[in-house]
């Protein structure tokens, strides 16, 4: 099984800051070991083309994900990105991450949608989940358990509550595969690989520094 590593850039860097980041980041892992380990980069929108270039002229086994599709297909909707021009760049997609549900009111109805566009242009989904009881529309490829109270605070959910919660996950929604995300540094990363039916993390903060992503990956044996 592979496992996944996404690193969630959000509403950070610019260009310079990314081709840094990637230099630095390859200089500190050795990505063609890691046969078993899937690096999963989600720039803004902003970097998508700027990264997926960087990747194929280096030829660095290195994937990209957007963090955010529109729940429209092309058209005449201002402002919004279609799954079509997503998937010029981008293998996959994160799809209701809390931070869009509590600043841009996404709800059940309109995450749907977006998955509905992200499926049938061929993007791999990523969907984010806040507790066991938020509805996950089928098929996802993978669901992203990520408490709110978790994100950002340097306080990751228990080891115990995420393997509960997979064991929800689990029973209703077999096919898909199961991430953590919420507060994973490099020095708490070992205390998630354990947990029955993980399949990789999601990182936001921690993976803004190429040093401690890549410490996050090695960690993780
Ligand atoms: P965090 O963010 O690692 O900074 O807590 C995770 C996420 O929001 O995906």
């Amino acid at each position: 099984m592979q496992k996944l590593f996404i690193a969630n850039w959000k509403s950070n860097k610019t260009t310079s800051q990314a081709e840094q980041f990637i230099r630095e980041f390859v200089d500190a892992l050795d990505l063609g070991n890691l046969s078993d380990t899937t690096v999963i980069l989600c720039p803004p929108f902003t970097l998508l083309s700027f990264v997926s270039q960087f990747i194929r002229a280096n030829d660095l086994s290195l994937h990209i994900g957007a963090q955010n599709v529109s729940p429209f297909p092309t058209g005449a909707y201002t402002g919004e990105l279609a799954a079509e021009l997503v998937h010029e760049f981008c293998e996959y997609v994160i799809i209701g991450h809390s931070e869009r549900r509590t600043n841009f009111g996404e709800n059940d109805a309109l995450l749907f949608k977006k998955v509905e566009q992200a499926r049938a242009e061929g993007l791999k989904t990523i969907y984010c989940v806040q507790n066991e009881l938020t509805e996950v529309p089928k098929p996802v490829d993978y669901i992203a358990y990520e408490p709110p109270s978790a994100i950002g605070t340097g306080n990751p959910d228990d080891p115990e509550k995420i393997g509960e919660v997979f064991d929800h996950l689990k029973i209703k929604y077999d096919e898909s595969g199961l991430l953590y995300g919420g507060s994973v540094s490099a020095e708490n990363v070992t205390t998630f690989t354990t947990i029955p039916n993980i399949s990789g993390l999601l990182v936001g903060g921690a993976s803004l520094s190429a040093a401690s992503f890549a410490s996050i990956i090695s960690a993780w044996k």
